[in-house]
């Protein structure tokens, strides 16, 4: 067995945010299982309160417990780790600091019934916003059951979209600022000091269209003027690129003629009738037309001036076999 390689990167905490439906929780999954090799235990969070993590690995709903989920990628020669999933909901974060905080074990515990479910959802967002954070902060932190001291060697996090990450990350600056002493002021400097240094690196997820692409811009920008660190951008869903400029240029000006498209289909051994034939050359119109639209994107990506990693899209869409494929990508790519 292989030792793991050392593990340069100071990151401890990786954060997913993106627009809307790029593709987080895939990405999210797919760094999981990328980064739980050589034997390296990963936790996945999800704050959003929507199972996505359990039905994209197609496991019962996840409880408010840390739960092994899977095992990670195995790279060539090393073994495989593990990856730990956990759903943090407002209502069992409220639920456990009050038990923290005021030893309310069992009252706590009868609270839930007369409601503070139903409480906990009428709770500020900035509230419940410090709720969610300050867990997945204590998951990074080193946890000692008996003799045994457990840390994972990385938590990524399945984080709310672009629009609201900057201020879901900075609530507790907020807080530091309202109280001034005390064990809530000294938790909130806690977990802003680890969600603004160099352990924190918070990715954007886009696909290559412009509206996407803009929303990365803005949310980086928004990240860097509140002072949090920037890991860098995963281009989702990236469409096939092994056709030339040549071949691009003729598919989108309708200069391939039908004639020729047919001869080869022929030559494959393919019916070739006319409806085919018309079907194939408006696809490959598209096709080049998207590659163009992407191409245009993909220089935006390259001068917003930070990292970026590309993930194919699959076509068949994403089970067990395609996160997997996807964690192997980004660790080719290196961001895993
Ligand atoms: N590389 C890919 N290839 C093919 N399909 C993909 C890829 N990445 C994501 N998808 C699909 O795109 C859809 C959206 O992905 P996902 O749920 O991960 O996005 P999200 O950003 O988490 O969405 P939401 O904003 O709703 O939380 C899903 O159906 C997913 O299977
Ligand atoms: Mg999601």
């Amino acid at each position: 067995m292989t030792p793991a390689p050392a593990d340069r990167s100071p990151v401890r905490l990786h954060v997913v945010t993106g627009k809307g439906g790029t593709g987080k929780t895939t990405v999210a999954a797919a760094l999981a299982l990328a980064l739980a090799s050589h034997g390296r235990s990963v936790l996945l969070c999800e704050v959003e309160g929507r199972q996505g993590v359990a039905r994209l690995f197609d496991v019962d709903p996840l409880p408010y417990a840390e739960r092994r989920i899977a095992s990670g990628l195995t790279g060539p020669g090393g073994r495989a780790g593990t990856v730990h999933a956990l759903h943090i909901d407002p209502e069992s974060a409220l639920l456990e600091y009050l038990a923290m905080y005021y030893r309310l074990g069992r009252a706590g515990r009868a609270l839930d019934r007369f409601g503070v479910v139903e409480f906990a959802t009428t709770l500020a967002p900035g509230v419940r916003d410090v709720l969610l954070t300050g867990k997945v902060y204590e998951a990074t932190k080193e946890r000692r059951r008996g003799k045994d001291v457990r840390t994972y060697d990385a938590v990524v996090l399945d984080a709310p979209p672009t629009g609201r990450i900057a201020q879901f990350l900075g609530v507790n600056s907020e807080l530091a600022g309202l109280a001034r002493v005390g064990p809530i002021r000294a938790q909130a400097d806690l977990v802003m000091k680890l969600f603004r240094s160099p352990r924190t690196a918070i990715h954007l997820v886009t696909v290559l269209e412009e509206m996407a692409v803009q929303e990365t811009a803005d949310g980086i920008a928004q990240l860097r003027e509140a002072g949090l660190p920037v890991g860098g951008v995963v281009v989702n869903r990236v469409r096939p690129q092994d056709l030339g400029p040549e071949q691009l240029a003729a598919m989108r000006s309708g200069t391939i003629s039908a004639a020729d498209v047919a001869a080869d289909l022929e030559t494959a051994g393919l019916p070739t009738d006319d409806q085919l034939v018309a079907g194939l050359l408006a696809e490959a119109h598209d096709h080049a037309v998207r590659r163009e639209l992407e191409d245009r994107q993909r220089q935006v990506v390259a001068a917003l001036g930070v990292p970026s990693w590309e993930l194919p899209l699959l076509p068949a869409g994403i089970d067990l076999g395609g996160l997997y494929e996807l964690a192997a990508c980004l660790k080719e790519v290196g961001m895993a």
